[in-house]
């Protein structure tokens, strides 16, 4: 019997997978960076679609820890947080929380008070997918020549200001930057690279090596948790149904008797 005291511990974690909403946070303008003063919307999108008044967006920055779109900074609206004129000080990781906790993957933000920014996805990328980095000026409305870096070596240098990275692999993930020659270097970035979703069964492959991967991998499993507890309560149902007739001889014992 020793099973026994796993049970309750395996359908209570089921419940509680079973009960977690999980929210996709998402950032307009889609970027990683910004020039001080711009406009930014951070939105909770809801996986399975129903409004949420008890969601709240929090953020740490280096200055204070968790406070609150709407209480501490931004404006709070259906699910959004808009900060009309984004400061340096608002560089920093945000995150969707409901009442039982942060739901959501976090996003990190950098403000700038520079004139130079690289445009980088703000989600993880998926793995075999094309990346696109754009390396802005803030005063100049086209685009210029620029030169993109990863963990600090120059990797390519390109007219239009636009970096395409096909393919990408694990092996692409990094701290970013970019700089355009007589206006400035933007603040550097981290892109995340995951595993595309499998087909069958729980991702396995691929060890976590940041903390941000061991994040996103976390968010996949519980999905997958929640896609199939209801299969699972079932079935431990059943098992432990199972359990109590096959101890307890006054109901196997009929049981026996009428298949007979
Ligand atoms: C934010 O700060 C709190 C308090 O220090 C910490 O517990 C939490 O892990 C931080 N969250 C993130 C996403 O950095
Ligand atoms: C946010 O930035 C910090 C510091 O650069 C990094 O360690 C962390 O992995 C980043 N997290 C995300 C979710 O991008």
């Amino acid at each position: 019997m020793e099973e026994t005291p796993l049970l309750p511990l395996l359908f209570l974690a089921s419940l509680l997978s079973c009960n977690a909403h999980q929210a996709h946070l998402t950032v307009s303008p889609s970027s990683s960076q910004f020039f001080k003063g711009s406009l930014v919307t951070l939105h909770c999108e809801e996986d399975d679609g129903s409004a949420h008044s008890s969601f709240s967006l929090r953020r740490n920055t280096s200055k204070k820890l968790m406070i609150q779109c709407g209480d501490d900074f931004g404006i709070w609206s259906v699910s959004s947080c808009t900060i009309s004129y984004i400061y340096t000080w608002d560089s920093g990781v945000y995150w969707c929380e409901s009442k039982e906790g942060p739901i959501s993957n976090m996003v990190n933000l950098t403000v700038t008070g520079g004139s130079v920014i690289l445009q980088s996805p703000v989600l993880p990328v998926m793995e075999g997918d094309d990346v696109t980095l754009l390396c802005k000026t803030k005063t100049t409305p086209s685009n210029l020549p620029a030169a993109f870096y990863k963990d600090g070596s120059l990797i390519r240098k390109q007219p239009t200001g636009h970096m395409t990275i096909q393919h990408v692999s694990r092996s692409d993930e990094g701290l970013y930057k970019c700089d355009i020659s007589g206006h400035g270097e933007s603040p550097s970035s981290w892109i995340t690279v995951t595993d595309r979703p499998a087909t069958t069964v729980l991702p396995t492959s691929g060890t976590p090596e940041t903390s941000q991967t061991s994040l996103h991998f976390d968010f996949t499993l519980i999905r997958y948790l929640v896609v199939f507890c209801p299969y699972f309560i079932s079935t431990l149902i059943i098992v432990s149904l199972y359990q109590c007739r096959g101890n307890d001889p006054s109901i196997s014992e009929p049981m026996s008797q009428g298949i007979e």
